[in-house]
């Protein structure tokens, strides 16, 4: 889908998604052509640094296509993690060890910003081909576990900020990395 907005290859329009980003970012986008240079302004950004393949179960994280170069860089200022941790794991130690891959990938004071899900095993997402809801599982976590499997990998509790949305059943977290 990145790749497909990237390359220009669908007509789908992200206006409305723009204007709502841009808002949230103080900017009120007055006409078309401001909200296209907002557009490519991101595509030129996403095109420098690439687009990768993760799997958060593997030590280095990204998966190279075949012809895909290394990125550049090797470890980052800042890694964010929305809603997938708890998707892709099936048990808390296996969470940690994704949390241990992915702050491997943050340079000595670089941030983590990470959304999950809060005390809750299910979800749905579209439609199956029958028509019924899609069900996918989600482990089980709460915010001190979160917190603790971060202090164990080398986070710094002292920058953490934290902002559960209580009723909605998710939390979102940035911390700095140990310098
Ligand atoms: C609930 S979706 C969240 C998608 C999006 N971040 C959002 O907030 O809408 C869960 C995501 O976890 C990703 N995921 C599942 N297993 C993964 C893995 N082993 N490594 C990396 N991502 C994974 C899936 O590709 C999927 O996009």
């Amino acid at each position: 889908m990145l790749d497909d907005w990237l390359y220009q290859r669908t007509p789908f329009s992200w206006e409305r998604a723009i204007h709502v980003i841009a808002r949230t970012e103080g900017l009120h986008l007055k006409n078309d052509k401001e909200v296209n240079a907002v557009e490519e302004k991101a595509r030129k950004l996403v095109e420098n640094g690439g687009i990768f393949k993760a799997d958060v179960h593997t030590k280095n994280v990204l998966i190279l296509n075949n012809d895909q170069q290394k990125p550049k860089d090797q470890t980052y200022d800042i890694a964010v993690s929305v809603f997938c941790l708890e998707s892709a794991c099936s048990t808390h130690d296996e969470y940690k060890q994704a949390l241990k891959n992915i702050i491997a990938l943050i340079n000595p004071g670089g941030y983590l910003i990470l959304g999950s899900v809060i005390d809750d095993v299910i979800y749905n997402s579209g439609l199956s081909l029958v028509g019924d809801s899609k069900l996918f599982t989600l482990l089980d976590l709460d915010e001190e576990f979160i917190v603790k499997s971060m202090e164990e990998n080398g986070m710094d509790l002292t920058t953490l900020k934290s902002y559960s949305l209580n009723n909605d059943g998710v939390a979102f977290f940035m911390i700095a990395k140990n310098s």
